[in-house]
């Protein structure tokens, strides 16, 4: 009954993940026994197969704090001056729990005219120098702002001298616990930092502790052997990457992507040549690869992991505009079919829009999934959110789009910057998500269910029954796919049938 995966995807058509569907098979365990915990890299390991694209709408470092402690990774974008770049993942690495406020912080000398400067935490920290990395000193809570006459009044002459606060190296229930013990609102999370004293690595409040505690457990959250969240970042093959990457690893970066739309070029090749030979223990991505040519090329390189996809993110129109690529379903299958013969994960980049696609690019062989759209809107993402005919939306563009590339990102095209910049993308708005700490677990739940339908308690297993032919799937037509979608029903929404 249908096909197996080798005979439907060597007929010469490039699928998608909508094109094919998969024919359930038997199940002999409970949907919670099913481990998604599986291998970003050679030697890096998740429990949760998610990361964070590294774009300028997707991920810094609330993303990459709050996927790592989901049990994924997130990358860091590279559309920034090195020394930025590196700040980022730095702050990433200091949380411990994503608990996602940014965080305000004033010296002693300044006085707070707007209470907009609350707008995203209920108090400011004072800092002796008035950034982050400089001792504590007191605080400013809005009710007592408020209480002001005069708003110019120095910070010293009415802030609170508290320093109470708590380690960020703690586990969530400590932290609760402690708020539920002591009866406060919020406390500030510290990390000791040497001389300098401690530094405020993040806030705490007890709504979040409300809104986490209702969320559906995850597995282990992603550390380092410091006991640090891991953090990846990309960089690009120039030159000047090379100083970049010191930064990362400077920073503590855990694992480097190197950020190209075609990679196998010799630019790459010889990048993987210079990272592994002078970083031995850093574990490399290259890509992005379609073919199991281009594949083979960068795992003779040397790379540790591999990223799937061209053409097939939302914002992407490298297809369109320089005619190549390939349909995600079919070049997640080739690539890993070949990778895994080398013990080289595969990363499914793009094209990811609901937990069915995790689930077609995990059987198909991925062991992560890349996520740029589904998770661009979300809290943790860049930027703020604005609203469009009554939709509160935040902005999320391709890389290779002409906004980006003017801030720098053209290097992932190859572009040059002193001739014509060709965009090979698009920028626009998506819907708010919420957290991604709701987002992932319910997403990785529906995950869960769809490998148990297929008889798979693991990523790995689903894998296998795919190799071994046990998996079945089937191309679906047009109308099939339109059967398999809502349809037939007022949508309120959008005021029509669907
Ligand atoms: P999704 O579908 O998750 O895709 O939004 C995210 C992935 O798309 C790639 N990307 C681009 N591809 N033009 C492209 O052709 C672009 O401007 C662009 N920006 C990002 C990238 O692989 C990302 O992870």
């Amino acid at each position: 009954d249908g096909f197996p995966a080798v005979k439907l995807f060597n007929q010469g058509y490039s699928y998608t993940y909508d094109d094919v569907i998969f024919l359930p098979h038997y199940i002999d365990f409970a949907t919670d026994a099913v481990s998604l915990s599986t291998k970003l890299t050679r030697n890096v390991e998740l429990s949760t197969p998610c990361v964070a694209s590294p774009m300028d709408t997707v991920t810094e470092s609330s993303m990459a704090a709050a996927m790592a402690a989901l049990g994924g990774i997130g990358i860091i974008h590279s559309n920034i001056p090195a020394s930025d770049q590196a700040t980022l993942v730095r702050q990433a690495k200091y949380h411990k729990i994503p608990f996602t406020h940014e965080i305000i912080f004033k010296s002693p000398l300044d006085s707070i005219l707007s209470a907009d400067e609350f707008s995203s935490s209920p108090c400011i920290f004072v800092t002796e120098s008035g950034r982050e990395n400089s001792n504590l000193v007191g605080r400013v809570h809005k009710s007592d702002w408020e209480k002001l006459t005069n708003k110019e009044t120095r910070i010293s002459q009415y802030m609170k001298t508290s320093r109470l606060s708590y380690p960020a190296s703690c586990s969530f229930e400590e932290i609760a616990g402690y708020l539920a013990k002591e009866r406060l609102d919020f406390v500030p999370l510290v990390r000791y930092n040497g001389e300098s004293g401690d530094d405020v690595a993040n806030l705490v409040t007890s709504d979040d502790v409300e809104r986490i505690k209702g969320f559906p457990k995850l597995g282990l959250p992603s550390l380092d052997s410091n006991g640090d969240l891991l953090v990846g970042a990309s960089i690009g093959t120039r030159e000047s990457d090379k100083e970049r990457l010191e930064h990362l690893v400077k920073a503590g970066v855990n694992v480097v992507v190197l950020d190209s739309s075609q990679g196998n070029s010799i630019y790459q090749i010889e990048m993987i040549k210079y990272v592994k030979n002078k970083y031995p223990n850093l574990d490399l991505i290259g890509g992005n690869v379609v073919t199991q040519y281009q594949a083979q090329n960068l795992i003779h390189a040397g790379v540790d992991g591999l990223r799937v996809g061209m053409g097939s993110g939302s914002i992407c129109t490298t297809q369109e505009v320089c005619a190549v690529g390939r349909g995600q379903a079919t070049a997640v299958y080739k690539v890993a079919s070949i990778a895994a013969q080398s013990g080289v994960p595969v990363i499914a980049d793009g094209g990811i829009s609901n937990s069915g696609h995790i689930v077609k690019a995990l059987t198909l062989g991925a062991s992560t999934v890349m996520m740029g759209s589904f998770l661009a809107g979300s809290n943790e993402a860049p930027g703020t959110y604005e609203y469009q005919n009554g939709q509160r939306v935040k902005k999320y563009r391709g890389m290779g789009s002409l906004e980006a590339m003017t801030k720098g990102s053209d290097a992932r095209y190859l572009g040059d910057k002193e001739k014509l910049k060709i965009s090979q993308g698009v920028s626009g708005a998506v819907k708010d998500k919420g957290s991604i700490l709701k987002l992932i677990p319910y997403t990785m739940q529906a995950v869960k269910q769809g490998l148990q339908d297929l008889g798979a308690s693991s990523v790995q297993s689903a894998h296998d029954l795919l190799k071994s032919g046990v998996l079945r799937l089937e191309v679906r037509t047009g109308a099939a796919q339109a059967e398999g979608g809502v349809h037939g029903l007022f949508n309120y929404e959008k005021k029509s049938f669907e």
